[in-house]
């Protein structure tokens, strides 16, 4: 593992040590690298910007958005890339779609299609708990919930093909994708226009019908939200699985605590994920000059908040890989905090405890495959992107 760089803290943003290049080793676990680096130093810069480690400067950038915009790109992207008082607007619009009613309508739904990926998974041998179990659970979970039935083929090869132009990094890869994305999304709006009052009423109708500011949504905007689900949905559920299940093939106690008592299951995978946080980060930008973390900051800098890191700071939750589910849950940042604040939340855990409850109750055990090898994702990937695991 790369020597953390000196952290000497002159006041001004250039003493902010450097964090690249990480050699393989470090890279491979991204979350224990950031364990070494978050002790040596509260801060990293890197060519993306500055990326903030700890929990309380984490917390306090996403707590003012007045000097940490969201604006952080060229491209409007709502309502993630909204700031006050415009995102309020768009949220209301977009968290009544997660009421408990709603979830309470859907469950049924994602409680078969859970418990159909879960009999579909081969017993005693080894399976990809990614491929086999996490992608095809989320893609049919999403069509099921936006009303989007009859493509999960195309989605789940949308996924392959995203998942592979992310860890490329080539910028004309990754808008061939978001392209072939839109295009998905922007059939599926049309199709709606022209069945007009016989649309199915789903949330993908419901969206295009709303008002914001007494304005119809305009198509950009429609689109850009449901990518923004899309985007929440199906990745971070594939990997957010990945790491619950991984957890529990590797803490055969908690698998049987959790056997035994499955209604504990909303807080465990909470801290599951606390541990592992497979939503590395989100960005934001300097408005004016500030200070974070003892650093000045001038106006204009990037900055990353660095969920997993601030998840696993030893200041706030003692040992990062200790499980506590009650005593971390009030801490816990896996859903982010602030006025961006994860508003899928409720149909993530939804989601998430269905399968997991699946899995407990139609098998007797999980383990890790002995025969093949597990394999993590990295920046800007966490978790697991290769998982083998034996069912019995
Ligand atoms: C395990 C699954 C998920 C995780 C870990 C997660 C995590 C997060 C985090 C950390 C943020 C804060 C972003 C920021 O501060 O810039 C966020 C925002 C958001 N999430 Fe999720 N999310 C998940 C699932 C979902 C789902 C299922 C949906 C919807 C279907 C969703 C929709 C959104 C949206 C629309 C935002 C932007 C909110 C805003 O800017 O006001 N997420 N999510």
């Amino acid at each position: 593992m790369n020597t953390p760089p000196p952290c000497e803290n002159t006041g001004v943003s250039d003493s902010i040590p450097g964090r690249e290049p990480l050699s393989e080793p470090a890279l491979s676990d991204e979350r224990r690298t950031r364990d070494t680096r978050r002790a040596a130093c509260p801060v990293a810069r890197s060519p993306a910007g500055v990326t903030l480690l700890r929990h309380a400067d984490v917390v306090a950038a996403a707590a003012d958005p007045a000097t940490f915009s969201s604006a952080v790109s060229a491209h409007r992207h709502v309502p993630n890339g909204l700031d006050p008082p415009e995102h309020a607007a768009y949220r209301a619009v977009i968290d009544p779609f997660f009421t408990p009613g709603r979830m309470q309508t859907l469950e049924p739904r994602l409680r078969t299609i859970a418990r159909e990926t879960v009999a579909a998974l081969p017993r005693h041998r080894a399976v990809d708990a990614i491929t086999a179990l996490g992608y095809p659970f989320a893609v049919r979970a999403q069509a099921e919930w936006l009303g989007w039935q009859g493509i999960e083929d195309e989605l789940l090869a949308w996924m392959a093909d995203n998942h592979a132009a992310t860890r490329s990094a080539e910028r004309s890869r990754t808008a061939a994708v978001a392209a072939a994305f839109d295009a998905l999304v922007a059939a599926q709006i049309r199709r709606r226009r022209e069945l007009g009052d016989a649309a199915p009423r789903d949330p993908t109708t419901e969206l295009l019908r709303a008002v914001v500011n007494g304005r119809a949504l305009p198509d950009a905007d429609v689109v850009s939200i449901l990518r923004n689900f899309t985007a929440g949905d199906l990745a971070s559920i594939a990997a957010a699985l990945g790491v619950a299940v991984h957890f529990l093939a590797t803490h055969p106690a908690e698998q049987a605590a959790l056997r035994a008592r499955p209604g504990d299951l909303p807080e465990a995978i909470d801290e599951m994920l606390r541990i592992d946080d497979p939503f590395l980060a989100n960005r934001r930008v300097t408005t004016r000059a500030t200070r974070i973390a003892g650093f000045v900051l001038e106006p204009g800098t990037r900055v990353e908040l660095n969920w997993t890191s601030a998840n696993r700071d030893e200041t706030v939750f003692g040992d990062p890989d200790a499980f506590r589910p009650r005593d971390n849950a009030p801490n816990n940042l896996v859903y982010g905090t602030g006025i961006h604040v994860c508003p899928g939340r409720p149909l993530a855990t939804l989601e998430l405890v269905l399968a997991v409850r699946a899995l407990l109750a139609m098998t007797a055990r999980i383990e890790l495959a002995a025969d093949a090898a597990a394999e993590r994702g990295t920046h800007p990937l966490g978790g697991w992107t290769r998982l083998p695991i034996r069912l019995t």
